[in-house]
Parts: C-alpha cells; structure tokens; sequence
C-alpha cells in the first residue's frame, strides 16, 4: 500500500486485549520476546495492542518495516520512549537525534568508519583479542559475556579515539554498566521523569562518572590534537553557521559511539558462543575451517574473504539472536501501513527477533543453521526480512566495524580454545534497547 494515499481506515488492527489503565504493558515487560512472538503468530502482520501512554502497533512484515525505515522513513522518529532510555546518558548523539543535527553530525563522524579506514582496525582487533587470551588459564571458567565487553570496548575507544585512551576504559565501562543496569528499572517508564527514583538517581550518578572522564579525555585532545581520532575531527569542524561544536555536543558523540560501539557487538559474541557451545557439529566445521585456511596464524583481512563459514555463523547468530532485538519508531504525520491508518505520535515496533524467527522466510526458524546462509538464499529472501542492523538512513553507521570485529574475535578465539558451556546455563534475556542476559554465561576454557 501506498505511503501516499490519503488515510482512510479508522479501523483498529487486530491485536490481544489489554487491562484497563495498563493495556499490554505489563505483559510485554514480563516476557517481551514471548509477548511479540504470540501476537505476531496470532495475529498477522500488524498488531495493535496497548502500552501505558498509548497505542503501539507491532509490524511484523518485512515490506511494512522498509515502509517505515526506508521509504517513507522522513515521516518518522525514534520518539519519546527511546529517547526516554537512552538520552539520560547519550544526550544529543547520534543515536538520538533528528533532523538537522543528526545529518551534520552523522556526516561528520562517517569519514571514521570508511571501509577503508575500517581495515586498518584489523590488527588492532586481532591484538585485543589475543591481550585477552592470554588472561586464560587452561580449564578455568570465565564469565564470558564480561570478558567480551571487556575486549569490545577496549577495541572500540582504541579505534575511535586511540590508544592513549587505555587509562580511561575501565572507568568508562564501569560507568556505562552502572547506567545500563538502572535504565533497565521499571520505574522509570511508568513514573513521570521528575521522580527521583533510586534508579534515576544511579544514572545521574553514572552520567557523572562518565563526564568526568570524557570531558578530560577533550581537553587532552583540545591541547593536543591527533590526525586520527574522532574527538579531534570534532574539534576541527565548522559548520554551515561557522560554529565549532560546542564541548557538550562532542561529548554526547563520543559517549554514544563507546556505547553503541560495544555492547552490541560483545552481545552478539556471547550468543554466538553460546549456540556454538549448543551445537558442537556447527563447533567442528567451524574449527575445520579455521584449521585449513588459517594454519595456526593470526587471522588477517586477507583471510576473511575464505572464512565463508565463520561469516556464516555470524551471520546466523545474529538471525537468531539479534543483539538489538527491536526497533521503535513514531509517525511525525499520519501513515498508512497495510491499509490501516496509523495517527502521528502513536508507537510503532518493530521486532528483529520476530521476523528473524518467522517461517514464512526461514525454514525450521528455531534451528541454529549457519549453512543456510547461501548467496541464493540471502537474495531469495524479502529486504527486510533480515534486519540486524536496521536499515535506510538511521542505519547502524558501525555495521562493517561490527562484522569485521564479530568475525575476527571469533576467529581467534576459537582457532585456540573450545569453549564449554557450564551446565544448566540458560540464555534468559531482558529487552532494553538491547537484548541482555539475565544472568553470567559461564563458559570453561580449554586450549586446543
Ligand atoms: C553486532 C553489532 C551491532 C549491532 C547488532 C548494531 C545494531 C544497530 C541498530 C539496529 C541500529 C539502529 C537503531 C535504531 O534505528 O533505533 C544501530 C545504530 C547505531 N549503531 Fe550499531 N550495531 C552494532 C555495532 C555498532 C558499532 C560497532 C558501532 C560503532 C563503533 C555502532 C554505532 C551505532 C550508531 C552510532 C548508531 C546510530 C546511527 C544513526 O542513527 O545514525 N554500532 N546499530
């Protein structure tokens, strides 16, 4: 249907009931995952249901969600409920914002991830990776996810803002846990923002941490400029207004590149480790492939192009286990989606891990299938119907980084280790902007 046509429907999607006051809401913060998963089988393509300021409408397929994220993507925003999650620590960057100051500044940081550019992060990435190798003993159980985040974000600031900013990371991280851990409460989408709750409080305390730290981290690079890093491309620039950006600005970038930069690739690691540890056939031709092609060296860029199963199972990992299980979006003026009218200002979501595990486009969805991903299947499949990474204009500006990052830590992680899950673990999620463990992923370490 035509993003064009005047809205004509005043009918209501299809969509479960809901309590009064609360709708929906408390069911999908209980179990989102099972909660959108129910609607979108039960239901169709697009649901209506009800959160506690208003309508949402899930969209389920993949030409309604390049509707909105490609097409017709200018009528669109991320809207209040993102912005209320992740502004409090991100402030203005752009992951955030709109209009104006998102193109300026996405335009201004997009020279730092030039594929070329991106290359030249190879050996760097390869070189954490191995830092971190040799913290393993032989046998010993590690909290895997923490080691992945641990690596992430030192690869991550080394790329983006170099290397001196080492004697800063471990602050930042313990930073940025400390707020993704409070944003997760439930309070502070149901009470009004001017509520000191405990949560907001651990935030405002995180963000304080955090500034300490970025704000020196700018004077540094004021004083002394280096040709490389982002914060001193920032300082550099003059916009259309003759205006430097203002200290705050580039703060705002740089704390969402650490966290945008990070997390998300340490999630997708984990799972990936995890359905590995699950699947010890996938485990073995990986090893295989790795063997033949690498011999026992440090992986490289060249080699990638021969990893075709390791990209694979990254691939398939993501599929499955998307690290940003969903996407929120509100309409500036009113659209029509699939022949229903949906007002400006309504919600609208729409879920990775739904349409990633729907077998109208993946065959035996739950299955982890690394092998499925062919040449021929990726482009039989609709655009939308696999979307890790969103797509169109907001787009995730880190997904060549991310896909290099993701193969090369596996890679050389398992070109040396087999990795065995501690039995009885369990990948139980939370949904907040990412999809989080609940609990550690133990993993015990044993060299090769
Ligand atoms: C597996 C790893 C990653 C995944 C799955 C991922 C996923 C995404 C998704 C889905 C979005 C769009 C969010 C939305 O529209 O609401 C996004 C945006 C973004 N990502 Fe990533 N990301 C990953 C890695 C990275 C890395 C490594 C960086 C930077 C080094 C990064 C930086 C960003 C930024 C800055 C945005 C906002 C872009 C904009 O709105 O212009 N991401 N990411």
């Amino acid at each position: 249907m035509s993003s064009d046509a005047p809205p004509t429907a005043d009918e209501l999607p299809p969509g479960p009931d809901g309590l009064p006051v609360v709708g929906n809401y408390l069911a999908f913060v209980r179990e989102p995952f099972d909660f959108m998963t129910r609607n979108a089988r039960q239901y169709g393509d697009i649901v209506a249901w009800e959160e506690i300021d208003g309508p949402v409408y899930q969209l389920n397929h993949p030409d309604h969600i390049e509707q909105v994220l490609v097409q017709n993507n200018q009528n669109y925003v991320k809207g209040d409920s993102f912005q209320r999650t992740l502004s409090p620590i991100t402030g203005d960057g752009i992951l955030n914002s709109e209009g104006s100051v998102w193109r300026r500044n996405r335009h201004l940081i997009q020279p730092a991830f030039h594929p070329e550019r991106i290359e030249e992060y190879a050996g760097m990435m390869t070189d954490a990776t191995e830092e971190l190798l040799s913290t393993w003993d032989d046998g010993e159980t590690r909290l895997f996810h923490e080691d992945m985040m641990t690596a992430t974000l030192r690869i991550v600031a080394r790329a983006l803002f170099g290397v001196d900013i080492e004697g800063y990371v471990e602050d930042i991280g313990s930073a940025l846990e400390e707020f993704m851990e409070a944003s997760e409460s439930v309070s502070n989408f149901v009470l009004p923002e001017e509520v000191p709750t405990p949560s907001r409080l651990r935030i405002q305390r995180a963000r304080e941490r955090l500034d300490g730290v970025v704000y020196d981290l700018i004077e540094k690079r004021r004083a002394d400029p280096t040709d490389r890093d982002v914060i001193s491309m920032l300082l550099d620039v003059t916009d259309d207004d003759d205006q430097n950006l203002s200290t705050e600005e580039i703060r705002d970038e740089v704390v969402t590149l650490l966290l945008a930069g990070h997390e998300t690739t340490a999630l997708s690691l984990t799972f990936t480790a995890y359905a590995l540890a699950r699947h010890p056939e996938v485990e073995d031709r990986l090893v295989a492939e790795l063997d033949e092609v690498l011999d026992g060296q440090t992986p490289t860029m060249a080699d990638l192009s021969e990893l075709t199963y390791t990209e694979q199972v990254v691939k398939e990992s993501m599929r499955l286990y998307p690290p940003v299980p969903g996407i929120v979006r509100e309409p500036v003026k009113p659209d029509i989606i699939d022949g229903y009218e949906i007002p400006a200002g309504a919600t609208i979501r729409m879920h990775q891990w739904v349409v990633h595990r729907d077998d109208r486009w993946y065959d035996d969805p739950l299955a982890f299938r690394p092998g499925r991903w062919t040449d021929d299947f990726e482009s039989s499949l609709p655009k939308l119907a696999y979307f890790p990474f969103a797509a169109g204009p907001r787009r995730c500006i880190g997904d060549r980084f991310a896909m290099l990052e993701a193969r090369l830590l596996l890679a050389t992680i398992y070109q040396q280790y087999h990795l065995e899950l501690t039995p009885g673990t369990e990948l139980d999620l939370m949904a907040t902007v990412t999809a989080r463990p609940k609990d550690e992923i133990p993993m015990t370490v044993h060299e090769r």
